[in-house]
């Protein structure tokens, strides 16, 4: 039984992320030292969202586009022309931006790719922002395209990191945090896995992941893996401040690039 919550609207920051593609406001400002504004800045995105609440959901149940277009062969050519309306947002280096909305997207597996697409595609991933640009791909070779395509991308070396006094410190807590609870799926570098669909952290930006923890804990990201799931829930401000610096202190060696002309508009 699918249950959908839809909570309180807050619009200002709905039309601030459609336009928030090439700025860094102050209030993504906040969320590098000031956890607390960060904090608010999350919660009046995740206003806006529908909480899916159902039980039944299987995680990366074999059906749907995702089936189809990782069965096929992406062609990266395609991949790279369809690819330039998505670089409106995530830029044409895929980087995205440093701030607690647009993630990095370069040099991420394409398996993971076909699946967070195809889920937003399906309305089991909510990102009201993002969802148009899923749902008009012409369908599953469109997506097998572009994955292949951004999969070439190199991780850009220069991105948004936790920028504290405290940062040795908070780095590392969340190390041990992160060997303890994370490493065994997303990798002693970041590197994810990509026969298990386990994503590529290494070079993320610091405040998108900040976000990311508290909704997938929420369910507003409702496709996450349980395991997972079930360990952010017991995580406390600290703890996801700490491992969200130490994932975006990783580097995969060989994968990561200097910054380009395109990677520093911001
Ligand atoms: C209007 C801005 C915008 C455009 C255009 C856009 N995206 Fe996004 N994209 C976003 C936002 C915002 C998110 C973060 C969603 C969330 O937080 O759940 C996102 C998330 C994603 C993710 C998930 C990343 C992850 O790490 O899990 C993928 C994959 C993605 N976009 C691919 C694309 C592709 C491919 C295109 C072009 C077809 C595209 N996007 C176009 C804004 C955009
Ligand atoms: C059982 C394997 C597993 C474990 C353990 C795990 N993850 Fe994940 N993680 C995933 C998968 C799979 C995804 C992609 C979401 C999905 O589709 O399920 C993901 C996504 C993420 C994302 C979002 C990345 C993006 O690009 O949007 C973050 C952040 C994250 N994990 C952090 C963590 C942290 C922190 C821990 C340790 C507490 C952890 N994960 C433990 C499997 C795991």
């Amino acid at each position: 039984m699918k249950t959908i919550l839809t909570l309180a609207l807050s619009l200002s920051v709905a039309s601030s992320i459609a336009s928030g593609a090439a700025t860094v406001d102050k209030a993504d400002r906040f969320c590098i030292t000031q956890y607390n504004q960060c904090l608010a800045a999350v919660a009046a995105t995740a206003a806006k969202a529908e909480v899916i609440t159902s039980t039944d959901y299987v995680w990366n149940a074999k059906d749907g586009d995702k089936v189809a277009a990782l069965k096929l062969k992406g062609d990266i050519a395609r991949g790279r022309k369809s690819y330039e309306i998505c670089a409106a947002c995530h830029l044409p280096s895929g980087s995205g931006v440093s701030n607690i909305r647009l993630p990095q997207l370069a040099g991420q597996h394409a398996s993971v790719m076909i699946k967070q697409l195809s889920d937003i595609r399906a309305g089991i991933r909510y990102t009201p922002t993002m969802e148009p640009f899923a749902k008009t791909r012409k369908g599953p070779q469109e997506l097998a395209d572009l994955a292949a395509y951004i999969e070439t991308l190199c991780i850009p070396h220069e991105h948004g990191r936790y920028e504290g006094a405290d940062a040795d410190q908070r780095i590392a807590e969340g190390k041990v945090i992160y060997i303890d609870k994370c490493k065994i799926c997303h990798g002693a570098d970041g590197d994810g896995d990509k026969t298990q669909f386990y994503p590529v952290i290494a070079g993320q930006h610091y405040q998108y992941l900040v976000r990311q923890l508290i909704e997938i804990r929420d369910g507003i990201r409702h496709n996450a893996d349980p395991d997972m799931v079930k360990a952010l829930k017991k995580f406390s401000d600290s703890d996801r401040v700490a491992v969200s610096a130490y994932m975006a202190s990783l580097s995969m060696a060989g994968r990561m690039c200097p910054v380009t002309a395109d990677s520093k508009k911001k």
